[in-house]
């Protein structure tokens, strides 16, 4: 039995193989429908051999309750990238500078997320999310489920591949469809759904993802004989990995601008999204030349294309009301597939951008979106006005409450100041379970919507209530047990927040995710800021005036007060469990300015590491700098610290001052 066991793992690995991989079937399904249900067969009836390397676990099923974290041996780095043809000829430059005679490999840049695999005798042994390029998350359990990830190589050997898991715009289609079916709230674009699918705790729903990959790196070829980058494709896609048969090795850098080329024009063909070209020196001994800065490989780079235009109709301009009570208008859009997203809605921000623009309910408008950033209108064909449109008019009340709207002084918003209305404590709530706030996943906005009209949640101290209403959750459409049991551990969970997030999440005004960082590091304990002086938040870099005396107002409301004693109650951490300051002699109390690039450091990684050492950074030079960071290519604010005769610091000194 054990012997008809192995041969049957053997059997549909490889017809799994063939299939997905290869999109070559070489059995019919039934035949395979039969191998595997006699699989299932002995290992159900003999649950001790199981194998790691068995097809059945394909099928998904494990449920975790957390991610084990996973120190990647070798980090994994992210690419830096260009933008144009100038930038492409400024990368290869710098590489012929060296020396080298350079061979491309270029890559389609699949838009999905990356993923380390560990294989140890030839058996997948682990997979990990990127996540901060040190240290992911292990999604061995879900990324079984991907068919085209070989559980079993060609070869016993010991090695590490990385790749993007990605899922496909057909699958992307179907989901969605699902989800607008259902009410639920739809997935951006195809890397939002890879990725929220590839971080389920619950691998069955993973496997119903239908995700895929696509192997492109291999981090240590030398360990296999291997001298450059095409060979180490060749040499993964030997050992059964799914390998990007539009990968193309280039001799120069015409053929490269005609890949990219080609490649721009054939991009809406494919099966999946993709978002730039990947350029990647062949030689690995060249490579090893280049070298990598702290983020990135040098002997690498993402031609990124350039965001797309589209035109659709604006079928209309509805008017939304934000946690503050401000009014935004925004354009209701003839829905039009952008670089896989279909955008319905885009902001017009307020009354003066609209009029700016002169746009017209009816008109034809451009919009335009890319990657990640939020779509925008950029302008209306005037050519195509048919004299049906109609006139942009401001609203004078709240959609929502019908309360007068006011416009603060200077101001180009304008507010429902009805601290009851409901959209506004919606809002609030959207808010405060956010991905960079609280962070509860399972609460989506139309979720959060219905809950609210049901008198579930009225107010944030409401959704650590939920609870009591299990049964009633579970009774409502789109709800299960399951769901509801996530949905109550991610709300129990998210009462472990460092500060930060709280301080955020309450909505204070003025007060974003960055402040909100600044102010847990600074006063440890929401306590602490709650009796903070206003002159004595003035003082701290990054606060100033305006965002200062919004604090104080807010901590001097009684309703706020009665919340937060609530939240207190209820169990809510409210002190600062992130890095803590660590007074660092060379920066401690000094004013720092950074102009230039630095090659080790992204601006934001260096003033945060500024302000941890207890120093303060400032955008301008002047008499009150103490030293001016320079970086490469530094800008007039080098000229201004010689002129002044401030103290400088190259990168070099920089880092041991760090070290
Ligand atoms: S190479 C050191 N190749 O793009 C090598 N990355 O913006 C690093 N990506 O984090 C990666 N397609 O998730 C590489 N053909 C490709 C890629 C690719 C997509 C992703 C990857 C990376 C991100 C960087």
């Amino acid at each position: 039995m054990e012997d008809r066991y192995l041969e049957l793992i053997k059997i549909i690995n490889e017809a799994d193989y063939n299939y997905h991989t290869l999109d070559n079937p070489t059995i019919t399904d039934q035949e395979y429908d039969s191998y595997l249900r006699e699989l299932y067969e002995i290992e159900e009836k003999n649950p001790d051999i199981v194998r790691d390397d068995s097809p059945s676990h394909r099928a998904g099923g494990k449920v975790l309750s957390e991610f084990n974290k996973i120190t990647h041996k070798i980090p994994m780095l992210s690419l830096s990238n260009v933008f144009n043809e100038e930038e492409i000829r400024l990368f290869d430059s710098r590489i012929r500078k060296e020396g080298i005679i350079p061979k491309y490999v270029c890559e389609l840049k699949i838009d999905g997320l990356s993923v380390s695999l560990r294989y140890e005798k030839g058996k997948l042994v682990s997979a990990a999310t990127r996540g901060d390029g040190i240290t992911g998350e292990d999604i061995t359990n879900n990324v079984k489920t991907i068919k085209t990830v070989p559980l079993v190589l060609n070869k016993e050997i010991d090695i590490e591949v990385r790749g993007e898991i990605y899922i496909s715009k057909k699958m992307f289609n179907e989901v969605n469809k699902t989800r607008r079916e259902k009410g639920l709230e739809e997935f951006q674009n195809c890397r939002n759904l890879a990725a929220g699918s590839i971080r389920q705790l619950d691998s069955s729903v993973a496997a119903s993802r239908k995700l895929d990959s696509w192997i492109y790196h291999l981090p240590n070829p030398s360990d296999y004989g291997i001298k450059t980058h095409y060979d180490a494709l060749m040499f993964m896609k030997d050992l059964g990995f799914k390998v990007n048969p539009n990968n193309k090795l280039v001799n120069n850098i015409d053929e490269l601008l005609d890949f990219i080329d080609t490649k721009s024009r054939e991009r809406d063909n494919l099966p999946y999204d993709i978002d730039g070209i990947v350029i990647k020196l062949n030689n690995i001994s060249d490579q090893k030349i280049m070298g990598f800065t702290a983020k990135y490989p040098k002997w690498a780079t993402a031609y990124k294309f350039p965001a797309k235009v589209v035109l659709t109709k604006l079928k209309d301009i509805i008017f939304t009301v934000g946690r503050t009570g401000q009014i935004t208008p925004n354009a209701v859009l003839d829905p039009v597939l952008v670089q896989g997203s279909t955008i319905r809605r885009a902001t017009l921000h307020n009354e003066d951008y609209v009029k700016q623009k002169d746009l017209k309910i009816g008109d034809t408008v451009s919009i335009r979106k890319a990657g990640d950033v939020i779509p925008e209108v950029i302008e209306s064909i005037k050519e195509r006005r048919s004299g049906n449109e109609k006139d942009f008019v401001m609203i004078a009340n709240c959609p929502i409450c019908g309360s007068k709207l006011i416009k603060k002084e200077g101001q180009v918003d304008y507010y429902c100041t009805n601290l009851k209305c409901d959209a506004r404590n919606i809002e609030k709530l959207i808010h405060f379970v956010d991905r960079h706030a609280m962070n509860i996943t399972g609460l989506g906005e139309r979720i959060i919507e219905d809950f609210y009209n049901m008198g579930f949640i009225r107010n944030i101290v409401d959704i650590y209530n939920l609870k009591s209403h299990r049964e009633d959750l579970i009774e409502l459409e789109g709800f299960g047990n399951k769901s509801v049991d996530n949905l109550l551990l991610a709300i129990e969970n998210s009462k472990n927040n460092s500060l930060e997030r709280l301080i955020f999440a309450l909505g204070i005004e003025q007060v974003g995710e960055k402040t909100a960082k600044v102010l847990a590091k600074k006063y440890e304990t929401l306590d602490n800021l709650m009796n903070a002086k206003l002159e004595e938040l003035i003082e701290i870099n990054d606060v100033g005036e305006i965002i200062a005396k919004s604090i104080i107002d807010y901590f001097s409301n009684e309703e706020n007060i009665r919340i937060i004693d609530l939240l207190k109650k209820i169990g809510i951490n409210i002190s600062y469990t992130g890095e803590k300051i660590k007074e660092k002699e060379a920066f401690l109390n000094k004013t720092f300015v950074v102009t230039g690039t630095l090659n080790n450091y992204s601006r934001d990684e260096i003033k945060e590491k500024i302000e941890n050492f207890g120093g303060r950074t400032s955008e301008s030079v002047s008499k009150k700098t103490n030293v001016v960071i320079v970086g490469e290519n530094p800008g007039s604010k080098y000229d201004k610290a010689l002129k002044l005769g401030i103290e400088i610091w190259n990168e070099e000194e920089l880092v041991s001052k760090i070290n």
